[in-house]
């Protein structure tokens, strides 16, 4: 398969008939993935985290399309099997998969962060993947907080691209470079 002429359709043909009903909604679109990693890779060789990397499929493009270090950390380990398997198959150097809670990785290892709006699910009902899954507005403010601490922490230069959700995640520190896809897709870097 040609990745750099690869449709969305193509891409999800990966993914068994289950997950592929999920992607409209749960995984990144092709050309938003393009220009995603266009910012965070900008200057080369960099390490980019995917913070909720689902069943790859950002993650899966961006080791295809470039020399950068991809790392994807995901809670399912469903999800995570899906995406190793795909990862193997088209023989991905540059790319691995952790399972776990993103709360507990440490962010200063990466140069870039790529946010589709993991948390979304414990609020909103129609983004929740497991039906009997309880929303819970507490422990949604909570991440957010988390990670908007995290991301203070990192160093002058990182760059995170945001797509979907308000981005109450983003420090003050970021200044929003720019801003595609009727503004669902923002680029954001670490100015002081
Ligand atoms: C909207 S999907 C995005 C998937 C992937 N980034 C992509 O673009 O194709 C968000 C993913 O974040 C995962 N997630 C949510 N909270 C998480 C957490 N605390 N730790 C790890 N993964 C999490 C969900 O399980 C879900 O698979």
């Amino acid at each position: 398969m040609n990745f750099s002429t690869i449709t969305d359709a193509d891409f999800d043909s990966f993914y068994p008939v289950k997950l592929q009903r999920l992607s409209a909604t749960h995984w990144t679109p092709v050309a938003v993935a393009k220009k995603a990693l266009s910012f965070l890779n900008e200057d080369g060789k960099n390490t980019i985290l995917d913070l909720g990397s689902g069943a790859g499929k950002f993650c899966l493009l961006a080791a295809s399309w470039s020399n950068a270090e991809i790392t994807g950390i995901e809670q399912r380990a469903q999800l995570v099997q899906q995406a190793r398997k795909i990862a193997s198959q088209l023989q991905l150097q540059n790319l691995q998969f952790l399972q776990g809670d993103l709360i507990h990785l440490d962010f200063k290892d990466f140069d870039s962060f790529y946010f589709f709006n993991s948390f979304e699910e414990l609020i909103n009902p129609k983004d929740k993947m497991d039906k009997e899954e309880e929303l819970d507005i507490e422990a949604h403010q909570n991440r957010i907080e988390e990670i908007r601490k995290k991301f203070e922490q990192l160093k002058k230069g990182t760059r995170i691209a945001t797509y979907c959700g308000e981005c109450h995640e983003i420090p003050e520190s970021y200044l929003l470079i720019k801003s595609e896809n009727k503004g669902k897709l923002k680029f954001w870097e670490k100015r002081g």
